[in-house]
C-alpha cells in the first residue's frame, strides 16, 4: 500500500468503518457493496468510495468490498495489529471504568498497568490489575513497554506526570485531564473531552428545538 498522508477527516472516520466492519464480520457477512455499507452507515457511498481509494480501494467492480479484507486492512492504517500495552495514571472514577472496559483488549490495547498516589487506592486490584504506586513508573517502564498512557488524574497534575513519562519513552498519551500538554514533538497525544461532546449535542437540541 502506498504510504500517502491521510487526510485527518478521513482518519476520524476509519474508527466507525472499523466498527461497522467488525460487527459484519460478526454476523457473519462477508461481502458488502459500497450502497449497503452507505445504507447502514448512514454515510453516502461516494463517501465511503473516495475514503477508501485513499489507501487503494480494496474494493472489486460487480463484487463490493470483502468484509475481513477491508476490516483488516483498515486495522492495518489504524495500527490496531501492534497490540499495545496502556497504562492508566489515576485510579478515580474514570481510570476505574476505562480498566473495568473490556472492548479495548478486542481491539488490541491491553491495560498493563494501573497507578495512583493515594495509599487507600494503590494495592486495589481493578479488572484483576493491582494498583501501584506511581513512585513505580520508573521501575515499571524499565520492565516492559509502554506504548499508550491514559492520563486520568487531576489536571494540575497531568502534565508534570506526561513530561516524566515522555522521558520513559513513552509516546502516546491518551489524555483526559482537561489540559494541554506541552511535550516533545515525537510524542503524541489525543485529547477526550466528554463535555465537548455533551456541549455539541446541547446545541443540537437546542436547533432541533429552534
Ligand atoms: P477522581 O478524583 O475520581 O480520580 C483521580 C485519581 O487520580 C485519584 O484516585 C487520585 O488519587 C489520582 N491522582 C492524583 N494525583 C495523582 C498523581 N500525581 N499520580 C497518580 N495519580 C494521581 O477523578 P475522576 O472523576 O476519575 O477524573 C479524573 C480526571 O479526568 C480529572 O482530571 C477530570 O477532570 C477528568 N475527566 C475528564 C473527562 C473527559 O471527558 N475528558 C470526563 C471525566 C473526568
Amino acid at each position: 500500500m502506498e504510504n500517502k498522508k491521510i487526510s485527518s477527516a478521513v482518519v476520524k472516520r476509519l474508527p466507525r468503518y472499523y466498527r461497522y466492519l467488525s460487527e459484519l464480520l460478526e454476523n457473519g457477512i462477508d461481502r458488502i457493496s459500497s450502497q449497503e455499507l452507505s445504507k447502514k452507515m448512514k454515510v453516502t457511498a461516494s463517501q465511503i468510495r473516495q475514503d477508501f481509494n485513499n489507501f487503494g480501494g480494496f474494493g472489486q467492480q460487480g463484487y463490493g468490498y470483502n468484509v475481513s479484507f477491508l476490516h483488516d486492512e483498515i486495522g492495518k492504517i489504524l495500527g490496531l495489529e501492534h497490540n499495545y500495552n496502556v497504562i492508566i495514571i489515576g485510579a478515580g472514577n474514570l481510570g476505574q471504568a476505562l480498566a473495568n472496559y473490556s472492548g479495548f483488549v478486542k481491539r488490541g490495547f491491553r491495560i498493563s498497568g494501573i497507578f495512583d498516589i493515594n495509599p487507600m487506592v494503590v494495592g486495589k486490584e481493578i479488572n484483576g490489575i493491582k494498583v501501584l504506586p506511581v513512585e513505580n513508573l520508573e521501575a515499571f517502564t524499565r520492565e516492559q513497554p509502554v506504548h499508550i498512557a491514559a492520563l486520568t488524574l487531576p489536571k494540575d497534575q497531568a502534565s508534570k506526570i506526561a513530561g516524566r513519562l515522555a522521558e520513559l519513552e513513552v509516546k502516546a498519551f491518551w489524555n483526559f485531564a482537561s489540559t494541554d500538554l506541552n511535550l516533545p514533538e515525537h510524542v503524541v497525544v489525543e485529547n477526550v473531552h466528554l463535555a465537548e461532546s455533551l456541549m455539541r449535542l446541547s446545541y443540537k437540541l437546542s436547533e432541533k428545538n429552534g
